[in-house]
């Protein structure tokens, strides 16, 4: 089926290029004629694993191809992804503003009737507003748009294998011919067949998909909450951290233990710095803000946000409890990326700890394996490498603030030799403290309780 992409951030080329990879003709635009062009010499402007495997061979045969014209692009389609960003505004309302100007476009340019999916994280009732919106805008023409809903559930670095393998595919529809033209463009990945770049040899036998169908309003609230159901679980996690912090208990063990219980499961459950990104925070903020405009009350979520919120404030807590006084301290950071295997920042807790440093006047320098770019354009004062042992290198103290998997193998030794106090306050819980203390740290963490000194000296005979 010939489809069109509009919007090729992290959504939008992951769907381009895996609705190419599964056998479709995608055509993807983007306002931004600078991503276009790097897009069309090769270069993916953002870091996710097999990305780029994916839209370098779909570009290769002829199934996907990038352009600025967007018009061009609305009329060589029959269904129309919507990508575009739906960032917060002040009041944590979702700002909608690039879906009514795509929306526009779409009637404008289009020259036949199209079905246009919202993939985009929208507010529900969106999906009716997007359709008087295309009714309106294209009156003069006389065309009939029909509207979707199609949440997207990736995750960030991992996000072509979700896409490949997703545990469930939600389509809101309001007519039988949007979902058969949904149906047949999710047919290969429902049914398994598309070329995996994940696994080439073939992929592991998996329970198939579930392919949902409901009203749009329906898939419009899933999205919203579940990603505000993840959320209340890292929130509700972190609040078991401080409590076992003032109690003796151990979050590791106690969340483990909630977790083998099918009911509540084990992810989502870390307790450390909170949750970042451009989903969780800003869905939750406008899950609260149409429950509030309805007259819902989901205080629950906004304690949630709230105590979300709070980790940082933790973390500065026990960092000024080490350290006593912050102003002029040598304070290295490991990990900017709101989370391991991208290069995203976007809301990431460590801009926040970044910005709270530097109000009290500690001196830092920072390392991220894909996010140091993105953070130096926000804060180009602070000092960064891609050598970790330089950023411990003098250092008072050291921030875990991702848990990329590659900090847990650095030579620890040896950083302990660079650093002026071996202090470290590990705010995602990936390090062994009863390791670390071994090897002469001080060493904090959320909700595990300190290992002392006899307990070391004891192991360590
Ligand atoms: N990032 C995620 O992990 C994720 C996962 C699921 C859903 N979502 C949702 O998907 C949507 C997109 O997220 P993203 O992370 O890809 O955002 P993004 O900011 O990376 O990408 C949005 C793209 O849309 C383009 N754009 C904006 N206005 C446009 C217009 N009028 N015409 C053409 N292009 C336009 C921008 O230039 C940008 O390239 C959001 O609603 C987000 O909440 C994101």
């Amino acid at each position: 089926m010939k489809l069109v992409v509009i919007g090729c951030g992290y959504v939008g080329l992951v769907t381009g290029g895996c609705l190419a990879a599964a056998g479709h003709d995608v055509v993807a635009t983007d306002n931004d004629s600078g991503k276009i062009a790097s897009l069309q010499a090769g270069r993916i402007p953002i870091y996710e694993p097999h990305l780029d495997e994916v839209i370098a061979s779909a570009q290769n045969a002829g199934r996907l191809r990038f352009t600025t014209d967007t018009g061009e692009a609305i009329r060589s389609g029959e269904v129309i992804f919507i990508c575009v960003g739906t960032p917060p505004r002040e009041t944590g309302e979702a700002d909608l503003s690039a879906i009514d100007n795509v929306a526009r476009l779409i009637a404008m340019e289009a020259r036949s009737p199209k079905l246009v999916v919202e993939k985009s994280t929208v507010p529900a009732q969106t999906g009716q507003k997007l359709r008087r919106a295309l009714n309106v805008y294209g009156r003069s023409s006389g065309l009939q748009f029909d509207v979707a809903s199609n949440p997207e559930f990736l995750r960030e670095g991992t996000g072509v294998g979700d896409f490949f393998h997703p545990d469930r595919i939600v389509v809101g529809v309001e007519t039988p011919e949007a979902d058969r033209q949904l149906r047949e463009i999710y047919e290969p990945i429902v049914g398994g067949r598309f070329d995996c770049a994940l696994h080439p040899h073939g992929c592991p036998a998996s329970p198939d998909p579930e392919f949902l169908v409901t009203t749009i309003p329906s898939a419009e609230l899933i999205k919203h909450a579940s990603n505000s159901f993840l959320a209340m679980k890292i929130s509700y996690a972190n609040v078991i951290a401080d409590l076992c912090e003032r109690l003796g208990g151990n979050v590791e063990e106690v969340t483990r233990a909630m977790g083998l219980d099918p009911r509540i499961g084990r992810q989502f459950l870390n307790a450390g710095l909170g949750f970042g990104g451009f989903c969780l925070p800003k869905d939750i903020q406008a899950f609260i803000h149409l429950a509030d405009q309805v007259g819902v009350d989901f205080s629950l979520l906004k304690e949630a946000e709230r105590v979300n919120r709070q980790r940082i404030d933790r973390l500065m807590e026990k960092i000024r409890h080490h350290l006593w006084v912050v102003k002029d301290k040598q304070v290295g950071l490991l990990g900017l990326a709101f989370k391991p295997f991208t290069d995203d920042i976007r809301l990431a807790p460590a801009l926040d700890v970044i910005r709270q440093l530097r109000a009290e006047g500690a001196k830092l320098r920072a390392t991220d394996p894909e996010a140091m770019e993105r953070t130096r354009a926000i804060f180009p004062e602070i000092a960064y490498s891609g050598d970790p042992y330089e950023v411990a290198r003098g250092a008072d103290a050291l921030l875990v603030l991702t848990e990329w998997p590659q900090f847990k193998q650095l030579d620890w030794g040896r950083i302990h030799r660079e650093m002026a106090r071996p202090l470290i306050l590990d705010a995602r819980n990936m390090l062994d403290p009863l390791t670390m203390r071994l090897q002469g740290f001080e060493y904090d963490s959320f909700g595990r309780p300190a290992v002392d000194a006899s307990v070391t000296a004891e192991s360590a005979r």
